[in-house]
This record gives C-alpha cells, sequence and structure tokens, in this order.
C-alpha cells in the first residue's frame, strides 16, 4: 500500500515536473485566447454533428472547418441553465471571487469581452471591467432584441423592439466598459455591431502582447431574430423558430470567418488557442413564443427555439445530456500539429478553462480574494495536459451537475424526478415538436437511474437493475459531492436598479449599488 503511494507521488510529481515545463512560470507559452461562447447552441445545430442526409438545414463550413484543423471535445460539460435577472442583488457570480481575465491582466494580457455578460452587474466590480477586461461591449441580461437592444424582459412581454419603446417601458441593455453604449443601440443588427467590435479589436491589437478576448454571441438564443438576406438562405425551413435560428447560426458562423481570417492575416493564428463552446443544450421548446413577420426585418420569434439536440435526450433545463453536453473544441495553430483533426472523448467541465487558461498564461489560478471572504476556492482543472497529448487521461473523472446528477467517467447517475425525458429526430419536426415538445416528459428516478454515457449518449438504456451496486456506489458519491455545493442568497429585484437606469444612465441598465467612487 506505502509502496504503491509512494510510487504515485513520483509519478504524480513527475507529471507536476512535466506541466511546470510546459506551461510554468517564466517559460510559460501565453498564446493568444480567444474564447467563443455560443448560447443556447444545440448538439444537432452544427454540421459536423449532422449526417449528410440532414445537413441542409445547418451551414456552418468555418465551424466544421475549424473543428477539423483543431480537437473535436466530444465530452464537453457546462451547467443547464444561465443565472438570474440582473437586476437581484447577489445575482451572478459573486463579488469577491476573481475572474479568469483577472488572472489574465495581471499576467500582461490585454483583455477585452464582447456580448452577453449574464453574471451580474449589481456594483462596478460585478461588471466586465471590474473582472478584469479592459474593456467591453456587452448586454448583462439573458437576451435583448437585436435591433434596438432593448432589455428582454421574459416570455410574455411585449414586442419591445417595436416602438414606441421608450424608458420606462423599456429599458435598453448595452453597456460599454464603465457606461450605457448609447452611441450603439439600434445601429444595426447587434451580431453586426459585435463583429465590428471584435474585429477592431483584433485589428488594433499589437500582437507581441498576448490577447484574451472572449465573444458571447448573442446567437441562438430567443428572441430570435436575423438579417431578412440569412433569413432567405433558409426560406426552405417553414417552422419560423427553425428557420430563423438556422440564420442566427449561419451569421455567427460568418462572422468566425471574418475573425480567423483577420488573425491570420495579422500572424497571430499560429499562436491563437481557440476555444468554442455553447453555455447549455439547444431549448427545445417552441410553444413559449410566438413569430411574426411584420417587421422590416422579417421574421422574429419572442421565445422558445424548437432546439435540436439529437441523438442526445433532452435540452437546455435538463440534466440529460442534451442539457449540458454541449458542441465544443479548441483550434488555432497553438494546438500541437500532432493533436490536430482528432477528436477527445476524455471528459471536460467549462469550468476547467479557467485554470487552464491561468496555467498558459504562467499565473497561479488560485483565488486568494475569494479565501479571504470565507468564499469556496475554484473548481476548475488544468486540462491542457490532457488537450496537448502530454497526458492521455483528463484530471475532471468526477462532475457534479445539480444535487440531483453525477457524472463518474463513462457512468451517470440520476436521482429524483427527470425533466424532457424524450428524444428529438434527426430533423425538425419530428417525434419532439411544438405541438409535442419534450417538456412534457419526464422520468421518475426516485430510486436512481443509471446509464453508461459513453457508450450509450442517448441514455436510452436504464441500468440500474442491471448494476444495482454501480448504482449504490454512484448515488452514495452523489449524496456526499452534493454537500460540498455553495450557493449564495438571491435578493428580489431590487427597484433601485430601474431607478439608476433612469437617473444615472439614461435609459440603460446597469450597476446601481456602491457606484460612487468606483471604477465608473
Ligand atoms: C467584498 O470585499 C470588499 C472588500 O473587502 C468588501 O467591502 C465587500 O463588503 C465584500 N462584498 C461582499 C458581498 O461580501
Ligand atoms: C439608443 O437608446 C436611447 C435610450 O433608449 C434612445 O434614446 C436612442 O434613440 C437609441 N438609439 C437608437 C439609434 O435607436
Ligand atoms: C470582417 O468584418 C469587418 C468589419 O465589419 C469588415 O470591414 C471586413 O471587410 C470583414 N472581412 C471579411 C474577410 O469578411
Ligand atoms: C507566427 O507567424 C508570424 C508571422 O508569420 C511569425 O513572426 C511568428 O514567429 C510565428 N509564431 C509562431 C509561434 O510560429
Ligand atoms: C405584429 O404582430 C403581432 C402578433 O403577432 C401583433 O400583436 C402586432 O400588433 C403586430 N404589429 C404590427 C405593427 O402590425
Ligand atoms: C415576410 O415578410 C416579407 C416582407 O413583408 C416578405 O417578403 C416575406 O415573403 C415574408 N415571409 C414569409 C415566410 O411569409
Ligand atoms: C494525468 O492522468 C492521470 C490518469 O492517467 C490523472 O490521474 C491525472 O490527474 C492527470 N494529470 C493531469 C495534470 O492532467
Ligand atoms: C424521428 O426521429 C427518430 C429518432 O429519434 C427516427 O427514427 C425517425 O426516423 C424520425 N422520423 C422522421 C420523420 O424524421
Ligand atoms: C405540454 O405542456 C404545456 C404546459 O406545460 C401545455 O400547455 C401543452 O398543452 C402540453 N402539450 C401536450 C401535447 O401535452
Ligand atoms: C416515483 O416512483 C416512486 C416509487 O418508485 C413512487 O413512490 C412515486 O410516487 C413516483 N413519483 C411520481 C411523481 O410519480
Amino acid at each position: 500500500m506505502m509502496r504503491v503511494a509512494a510510487v504515485l507521488a513520483v509519478a504524480v510529481a513527475l507529471v507536476a515536473a512535466v506541466i511546470a515545463e510546459e506551461t510554468g512560470g517564466d517559460d510559460a507559452p501565453r498564446p493568444h485566447i480567444f474564447m467563443v461562447i455560443v448560447d443556447d447552441f444545440g448538439w444537432a445545430e452544427v454540421g459536423y454533428h449532422r449526417s449528410e442526409e440532414y445537413k441542409q438545414d445547418v451551414q456552418t463550413p468555418t465551424i466544421d472547418a475549424l473543428v477539423q484543423e483543431g480537437i473535436e471535445l466530444n465530452r464537453h460539460y457546462v451547467h443547464y441553465a444561465c443565472t438570474p435577472n440582473p437586476c437581484q442583488p447577489g445575482c451572478g457570480m459573486p463579488q469577491n471571487m476573481t475572474g479568469v481575465a483577472e488572472h489574465l491582466q495581471s499576467a500582461g494580457y490585454a483583455t477585452h469581452f464582447v456580448g452577453k455578460w449574464d453574471v451580474g452587474m449589481t456594483t462596478p466590480q460585478h461588471t466586465p471591467k471590474g473582472r478584469g477586461y479592459d474593456t467591453s461591449l456587452n448586454y448583462f441580461g439573458h437576451g435583448n432584441w437585436m435591433w434596438s437592444e432593448a432589455e428582454w424582459q421574459g416570455s410574455y412581454n411585449h414586442r419591445s423592439d417595436l416602438p414606441p419603446c421608450e424608458p420606462p417601458a423599456c429599458f435598453k441593455d448595452f453597456w460599454e466598459t464603465d457606461k450605457p453604449a448609447a452611441e450603439l443601440n439600434g445601429t444595426q443588427y447587434e451580431e453586426a455591431i459585435f463583429r465590428d467590435r471584435v474585429y477592431s479589436i483584433l485589428e488594433q491589437h499589437d500582437p507581441s502582447t498576448p490577447l484574451f478576448l472572449t465573444y458571447a454571441s448573442k446567437v441562438a438564443h430567443y428572441p430570435l431574430q436575423a438579417p431578412i438576406e440569412y433569413q432567405e438562405k433558409f426560406s426552405f425551413i417553414e417552422e419560423p423558430h427553425r428557420r430563423v435560428y438556422h440564420a442566427m447560426v449561419a451569421f455567427l458562423d460568418d462572422n468566425l470567418a471574418n475573425f480567423t481570417s483577420l488573425l491570420k492575416s495579422k500572424g497571430m493564428w499560429n499562436n491563437t488557442l481557440m476555444v468554442l463552446t455553447s453555455d447549455n443544450g439547444g431549448y427545445v421548446k417552441s410553444f413559449l413564443g410566438d413569430c411574426d413577420n411584420n417587421t422590416s426585418h422579417g421574421y422574429a420569434c419572442f421565445n422558445g427555439e424548437a432546439g435540436a439536440n439529437y441523438p442526445l435526450q433532452g435540452g437546455k433545463y435538463s440534466t440529460l445530456e442534451g442539457g449540458v453536453r454541449v458542441n465544443a473544441f479548441v483550434s488555432g495553430g497553438f494546438v500541437p500539429e500532432e493533436r490536430r483533426g482528432t477528436r477527445e472523448d476524455e471528459m471536460v467541465h467549462v469550468a476547467d478553462w479557467y485554470a487552464t487558461f491561468a496555467a498558459l498564461a504562467g499565473v497561479d489560478p488560485t483565488d486568494h480574494r475569494a479565501a479571504q471572504h470565507n468564499l469556496p476556492p475554484i473548481d476548475s482543472l488544468n486540462i491542457w495536459p490532457l488537450l496537448s497529448g502530454a497526458n492521455v487521461s483528463s484530471p475532471r473523472q468526477t462532475l457534479l451537475i445539480d444535487p440531483h446528477a453525477l457524472i463518474w467517467g463513462k457512468w451517470k447517475v440520476l436521482h429524483g424526478n427527470v425533466i424532457e425525458a424524450n428524444w428529438g429526430g434527426p430533423q425538425y419536426p419530428n417525434a419532439s415538436t411544438a405541438d409535442d415538445p419534450i417538456e412534457n416528459y419526464s422520468r421518475n428516478c426516485s430510486q436512481g437511474c443509471l446509464y453508461n454515457v459513453h457508450d450509450d449518449p442517448s441514455e436510452r438504456t436504464d441500468l440500474a437493475a442491471s448494476e444495482p451496486e454501480q448504482l449504490q456506489t454512484m448515488l452514495q458519491m452523489l449524496q456526499l459531492q452534493a454537500q460540498s455545493i455553495w450557493s449564495q442568497p438571491i435578493g428580489q429585484i431590487d427597484p433601485a436598479c430601474s431607478t439608476a437606469a433612469m437617473d444615472r444612465y439614461n435609459g440603460f441598465i446597469g450597476p446601481w449599488l456602491d457606484v460612487d467612487g468606483q471604477l465608473l
């Protein structure tokens, strides 16, 4: 026993030494890091996850090529939903936790954020600038209207992209580093505004300084909106949610082509690590949101996406694979040549990018500020040794999704009532359509359900009865790990948030507590 432990310790030390040599301190490679987060991007919404027969709906040539030149992350997990309303105090990331951009900034990176923030704006410290981004162009909520930047207020709100829409009837949700983006709202399609900003950041960037750029696209979260010429490319799709959704994805794909060609022409691509992931699975509902075609911008859909996660089960809000296992890859010239064009089946969690980026930048990812304020440490593991090929296994072997769902290697246990327990088909519409939504199905896992998600990614065969010991082990692990969950109380929507939007920001939402004397 002792001897095994000693051997293990030596092995660990060796691995640690290799990692230190590869990524540590002064010798850190410090690549440019381009992080792309796509919103509600269903598993079947990329060309590389579709068979030839069903490819027509999905036009993602840039993404497909980037995957082919990079590493497909076949088991990349995320949480199944986004965060509370930004006007709720305490929403999002706790004030005294350190964001990944702060680490990279301290390592000498130029840091920029473009797109959806959605991790809080209670105080200036909660905003991108307060989290270590030199600049930002962002909205704070879950989504906004893409031709006006009006705040999206929920499933059943009025069409606030149509006039008359002036505060306080609707606020604008658009922010630029430390003030409202009052010159930019309403000027063109939002994803085009983001494209121009990312492009100008890249254009102005001095390649000798390492760059950390996060682009959190509005695509393809509701409300669904896209330029008419993109909608027309998909005129053969009858269902308007589906038509506009694919139009949005095609727009994003063109944006990515634009950015990667500029990175190449600036000679930055050969030293860039590009990461793309979705924030959660595709949103399978559609009956919540009407669509209409009475604006100058063609169809717009209020809510719902009729998302496609085939062959995975469930979608956004579900602990099933369709909710938590998402499209993801790394690409760019920083990916070692021998790893390009491969598929990684080891498990990765979105939280692991934190420690991974810090390691590449040569900084310690430990969150000392959080520790000072009795907040929990980071839950992030450096996966660069896995991606670079230095280690064949992922350090990420267990993954707690929530108090009712845990993955351990190939095994997954679910406990309690599981929502959206049904499958869509290879092409919309199919078994799960607007009239027969997946969300109407649930599974009773009160005794625990057990799946081998490596061999059975669609979670069709419950092994609880045939593997009772494995089930008990997993249920015990789940119970134990669930005790480690830390959460903070979220307050009610604070009316002072609207007051600040009116009095301080001329109709735009923004931080409303501890504002004076800080950052702004
Ligand atoms: C965060 O830290 C600052 C500085 O120590 C402190 O003033 C503030 O109260 C803390 N915030 C929270 C929510 O604990
Ligand atoms: C930007 O938003 C402000 C505040 O709502 C509004 O007054 C202005 O007209 C908007 N700009 C455009 C071009 O829509
Ligand atoms: C990329 O976008 C920028 C900004 O909109 C534009 O000026 C440029 O022509 C585009 N380049 C390509 C190759 O599409
Ligand atoms: C990347 O390309 C540029 C320009 O072609 C060159 O100066 C630089 O040395 C290259 N960097 C790497 C890491 O290959
Ligand atoms: C657009 O259609 C919606 C219903 O889909 C309707 O409520 C609204 O009044 C219409 N707007 C205009 C300007 O026709
Ligand atoms: C939507 O409206 C536009 C302009 O009014 C029209 O050209 C287009 O054919 C309409 N699309 C559909 C699918 O009805
Ligand atoms: C390397 O792989 C081993 C299993 O083979 C794993 O236990 C360890 O955590 C990995 N180390 C790193 C740093 O990824
Ligand atoms: C619907 O999906 C199932 C798989 O979930 C597939 O077997 C079937 O062929 C599909 N039907 C249609 C009409 O696409
Ligand atoms: C599904 O559930 C929703 C509400 O949760 C309900 O409005 C709808 O009628 C249900 N559809 C079917 C086909 O049962
Ligand atoms: C789930 O099944 C258990 C028995 O295994 C039963 O006691 C419980 O009532 C069921 N729950 C629902 C919501 O059907």
